[in-house]
């Protein structure tokens, strides 16, 4: 597998400003977008290396000496240069699929630094992680439990597990992306956990490492983490008391970023007071968005602007496909337009896709100066951008450019529509 790009850090990279305006027109690093634009088409994704470089770095720093390990959540952004990067850093990933999993290897990933999440491991996925290497698989209820002991037994290996507990806190977040609530279908409850360890504590086939949660995403007020963190510091003690030991706590991911103006989490904060309570237990932590939301943006191109007596369109080549986080959740981006050109029309915009449904829109009411052929990005865009993009309308999914100083290079080519029905057949074929 050819690992490229490879980059040269930037010696100065600490005093970047990832994504700026000089002389009017947004760079990345020290890329104009124009030109980026201008080499790869729009739309178009681009993330800056140092920026993910760096909220790394910030995580596993503030553990200092302390035993732990940062897996980043790949499902936030899974292309393999972004995955690259973070494993030269030396980073864990948790991963909700062997799908996921053979992107971590295939972009040099450790798989004994990686934890497996998610509520429905196949007996198959269970299978090719074993015979991989997990780190551990995170336990979501008593019958995946049951499912990865046979599984483990059949094989003839031991299996490391850790139970996803729920914990019952509100995290304050959207409801589609909060997970710690009874209501949700995630994890299992205190008292089913304890029995849970008690019977993997039986089997010769399961050896017990940990303990998980994840409360939801998008998260920007601490409270609900701690309070889920002495929750679950409680349940181990209990469970120490009773024999069991449990030597890491995984306190998922979670932690929001900047959209807007909200204030967000201190990490250094968080991580200390994580460290006040834990102990020598060691600690993992799941971030996703933390690590590339604000490392990524999407540019798109204004093709037409229409305007009525009541509204104003900036119809753009980009749509609910490409960056589904507004049309999916109301997700507020910030939009800026990269050069503004002087003959532009101020004006109070929604800026709208080619998708024919009228929940297709990227931004609504945002007061922007624009012209026709303008280029849009759409900031914080790193997480859960271009991984959930479909092919809604038959429309290829966009490319991906990665820029590391004065450098870029395509790290995810533009798909072509006869790619999108290449594994298509007629009838007549299929049964022949
Ligand atoms: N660990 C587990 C078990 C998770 O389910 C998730 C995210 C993470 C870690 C990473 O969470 P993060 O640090 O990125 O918040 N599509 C939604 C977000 C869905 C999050 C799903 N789980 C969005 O665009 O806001």
């Amino acid at each position: 597998m050819n690992l490229k790009p490879q980059f040269q850090v930037p010696t100065n990279s600490s005093s970047l400003n990832i994504f700026s305006f000089q002389n009017n027109a947004l760079y990345a690093e020290s890329v104009p977008v124009m030109d980026l634009m201008a080499q790869y088409g729009s739309p178009l994704y681009v993330y800056s290396r140092t920026e993910i470089e760096r909220n790394w770095q910030q995580f596993d720093r503030a553990f200092g000496e302390h035993p732990h390990l940062i897996c980043y959540a790949v499902k936030a952004n899974s292309n393999i240069a972004v995955l690259n990067v973070l494993a030269k850093l030396g980073s864990g990933f948790d991963i909700v699929s062997i799908g996921e999993l053979e992107r971590v290897i295939a972009a040099g990933g450790i798989p004994s630094r990686c934890v497996f999440s998610g509520v429905a491991k196949s007996k198959a996925e269970i299978q090719k992680a074993l015979e991989i290497g997990v780190y551990c698989f995170n336990v979501e209820s008593e019958g995946e439990l049951e499912r990865i002991q046979s599984v483990a037994q059949a094989a003839g290996v031991v299996a490391s597990i850790s139970i996803r507990v729920n914990p019952d806190v509100d995290a304050k977040t959207h409801p589609y992306i909060s997970t710690g609530l009874k209501e949700n279908k995630f994890g299992v409850d205190v008292d089913t956990a304890l029995s849970l360890y008690h019977k993997a504590d039986q089997s010769e086939y399961l050896k017990i490492c940990g303990l998980d949660y994840h409360i939801g995403s998008q998260i920007t007020d601490v409270l609900p983490f701690i309070e889920a963190l002495d929750k679950t510091l409680e349940l181990i003690s209990k469970l120490q008391s009773e024999g069991v030991k449990v030597s890491h706590l995984d306190l998922g991911g979670g932690i929001g970023i900047s959209y807007k103006d909200e204030q967000t989490i201190n990490i250094s904060d968080y991580i200390q007071s994580i460290l006040s309570r834990a102990g020598d237990l060691k600690i993992l932590l799941e971030p996703g968005r933390a690590i590339v939301g604000n490392a990524g943006i999407f540019v798109t191109q204004v093709e037409y602007l229409k305007r009525n007596s009541i509204k104003s369109f900036a119809i753009v080549d980009g749509a609910m496909n490409d960056l589904m986080r507004p049309s999916l959740y109301g997700a507020y981006h910030k939009a800026v337009v990269v050069k503004e050109s002087p003959d532009g029309i101020n004006d109070t915009w929604d800026l709208v896709g080619p998708v024919c449904e009228t929940g297709d829109f990227l931004a609504k009411d945002r007061e922007l100066k624009l012209n026709q052929g303008d280029y849009i990005a759409m900031m914080s865009a790193g997480a859960y951008g271009f991984v959930l993009s479909s092919n809604y309308n038959t429309r290829p999914r966009v490319a991906e450019v990665m820029v590391a100083g004065n450098r870029h290079a395509l790290v995810r080519r533009r798909e072509e529509a006869k790619s999108l029905f290449e594994n298509e057949f007629f009838l007549d074929e299929e049964t022949n």
